[in-house]
């Protein structure tokens, strides 16, 4: 979910709707908004969009005060109704909350509160909060205080903004778990989700930490935990503008954010790679010392970034004869995996605020583990909570569909790699030193394949009343075939699966029929040439029944062709930098068929961008 808070000179109201349009990433299932004015509390929530909100908030415009919050939703606790939809109220009208997390506690709470007389108009875990702020608020006068007593009596995962009509000149709001960020205005000040929400207003953030409780005021701002003592804060500089997070003539975020990758590649290698080609890497805060020591690297990440994780596992065994796994954050976390001193846990996330992500790192630093962040957002909670942390520079991500940020966790996967290998020295030595040259010249690779896409585009349109695609890979390119299908669940919400070719005859085959689409991701045929010669052998084996074959091949492959029913051409590369190129047609792909398809590009249905909760 996405909240906002804003008090200040300017209408609530249009700052709150501004912010929340900018948040709407975070979830749509509902938006809804509470401002104070006129001694009392105006509100409006709808289920749907924003769209939805902002066309009530026409029909019947609210007056509009100093203060206020705002919310867009990304379901959990009751369905995507207008009743479910945030703020709440309590039952007087006089304090409005928004809530991104789930209070696992909640169903005492509303017991307790429905046995002193309290009536509980939603299905939502929030509405608790609103009840039990309202009480406190009551009997101590202060707004602040009455949300550290709320926090402490709540569990689970919570970050709470909230307003009353009996306090106009101050908004409070609450961080456990889920972010929250203030931004520091001029005579105003903001709370929001990500700094997204307020940068056309000011740059200067400070970012709220674990179990603290703030209060807003028009000139300043107050942070304590939840005991009321002063906490320690971190004030900081937004280094991207507005103009950032907003579509630059793109009818999409995400076709303005595939345009943008080998700029957001290139920039990840920035200043990475010194004179003489080896890596500098100084801010990967882990001494040399104890990078030689490690003797196990494990990999948690979820949904896209899972997927540069798998990529990594096959770089860093390579090059650093590390054993190795990826794991889906959300199953490593719960299954006792086994960790020390000497484990390498790198988390990888482009928000750094996935909960199962986190949760898997707080999990392995527990057991000892030094952990690695490669995150795309500065000062979130996965890096904060992190040993050290290699930042990805994509600059802003909106559309649900990760695209950038995958090719800059795949760079980033990779300089770790490498990294690791010139740290630990490895016998592929002047591989290592050749590769990390290759690597810098793929921005302009990612560029070449963009310029050749629109056979692509026209071939996605034509698939566009199939129910199922398959898509291939082996080695590198089976996470990529990975990737592919899930680009196309997204967003094309068609049937489409991942496979390993080798797995192919084991099972999956037998989906095989009559002018089936399946893309298949080949390797070079330079180098590794034994897998280029298999996965020819799968080809064939699945054209022999009826498939249409969509081959992702490199240029100049000749004996790829005879099979391809279409073939999309990649710039050679070496085997294990392959993805960077090969992912890019498949997010076309995905991209137009769901255009061709009616769907919502940048905010597919059911999904959010971050998900906060576990
Ligand atoms: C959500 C998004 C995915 C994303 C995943 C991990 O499920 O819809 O696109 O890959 O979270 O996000 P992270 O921010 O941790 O990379």
């Amino acid at each position: 979910c996405g909240i906002v808070g804003y008090v200040g000179g300017q209408s609530a109201l249009d700052v709150v709707i501004a912010g929340l349009r900018r948040l709407e990433y975070r979830g749509y299932d509902s938006a809804g908004v509470a401002v104070l004015a006129d001694g009392g509390l105006a509100a409006a929530k709808k289920a749907g969009k924003l769209a939805n909100l902002e066309k009530e908030l026409s029909d019947r415009p609210l007056p509009s005060g100093p203060a206020g919050v705002g919310h867009t939703r990304w379901a959990t606790h009751g369905g995507p109704t207008d009743a479910n939809a945030h703020p709440h109220l309590d039952n007087a009208g006089r304090v409005a909350v928004v809530h991104n997390g789930i209070i696992e506690n909640f169903a005492q709470l509303r017991e307790e509160l429905a046995e002193r007389g309290h009536e509980l108009l939603s299905e939502t875990d929030t509405e608790v909060v609103s009840h039990l702020l309202a009480e406190c608020f009551s009997a101590s006068g202060d707004l602040a205080e009455a949300m550290r007593q709320v926090c402490r009596r709540l569990e689970g995962a919570f970050t709470l903004v909230a307003v009353s009509a009996d306090d106009p000149d101050v908004v409070v709001g609450a961080r456990r778990n889920s972010p929250l960020v203030v931004g520091v205005g001029d005579g105003e000040n903001f709370l929001a989700s990500d700094v997204a929400a307020f940068i056309a207003h000011t740059r200067e953030a400070i970012e709220l930490g674990q179990d603290q409780v703030v209060e807003l005021r028009r000139e300043g701002v107050t942070v304590t935990d939840f005991d009321g003592a002063t906490a320690d804060v971190r004030r900081y500089h937004v280094d991207w503008d507005a103009s950032a997070a907003e579509k630059g003539g793109y009818d999409y975020f995400m076709l303005k954010e595939i345009a943008e990758q080998p700029k957001a590649v290139a920039d990840t290698l920035l200043g990475r790679i010194d004179a003489a080609g080896e890596l500098r890497l100084d801010e990967v805060r882990i001494p040399d010392s104890v990078l030689r020591e490690i003797e196990k690297v494990v990999i948690v990440a979820c949904g896209t970034a899972f997927h540069a994780g798998m990529i990594a596992k096959y770089a860093i065994e390579h090059w650093t004869r590390i054993p190795c796994e990826t794991e889906l954050a959300s199953e490593f976390r719960y299954r006792d995996p086994i960790m020390d001193s000497r484990t390498l846990v790198i988390a990888i996330s482009q928000s750094g605020e996935t909960m199962d992500t986190l949760m898997a790192l707080r999990h392995a630093r527990e057991q000892g583990a030094k952990v690695l962040a490669i995150c795309n957002t500065n000062g979130s909670t996965i890096p904060r909570e992190s040993d050290a942390v290699l930042y990805t520079h994509a600059g802003p991500e909106v559309a649900v569909a990760s695209t950038k940020a995958f090719l800059t966790q795949l760079v980033a996967c990779y300089l770790v790699a490498l990294y690791l290998g010139q740290v630990r020295g490895t016998k592929w030595g002047d591989e290592v030193l050749a590769v990390i040259k290759e690597l810098s010249a793929m921005g302009t690779h990612v560029e070449e394949v963009l310029t050749t896409m629109e056979p692509v585009r026209e071939l996605a349109r034509g698939l566009a009343d199939k129910n199922t695609v398959l898509f291939l890979g082996r080695h590198v390119g089976y996470p990529v075939a990975m990737e592919g299908a899930l680009k196309l669940k997204e967003l094309a919400y068609m049937h489409a699966e991942g496979f390993a070719a080798g797995e192919l005859k084991h099972g999956p085959i037998a989906l095989i029929e009559e002018d089936l689409p399946v893309v298949v991701v080949v390797p070079s045929p330079r180098g590794r040439s034994v897998l280029h010669d298999k996965i020819v052998s799968n080809i064939q084996e699945i054209r022999a029944r009826g498939a249409r074959t969509i081959v992702i091949a490199e240029e100049g492959d000749a004996t790829v062709r005879p099979y391809a029913d279409h073939l999309i051409e990649i710039p050679q590369t070496p085997t294990l930098l392959q993805p960077l190129v090969a992912t890019v047609p498949l997010q076309v792909f995905a991209c137009e068929l769901a255009t061709a398809r009616g769907n919502e590009v940048d905010q597919p249905r059911n999904l959010a961008k971050s998900v906060t909760v576990e």
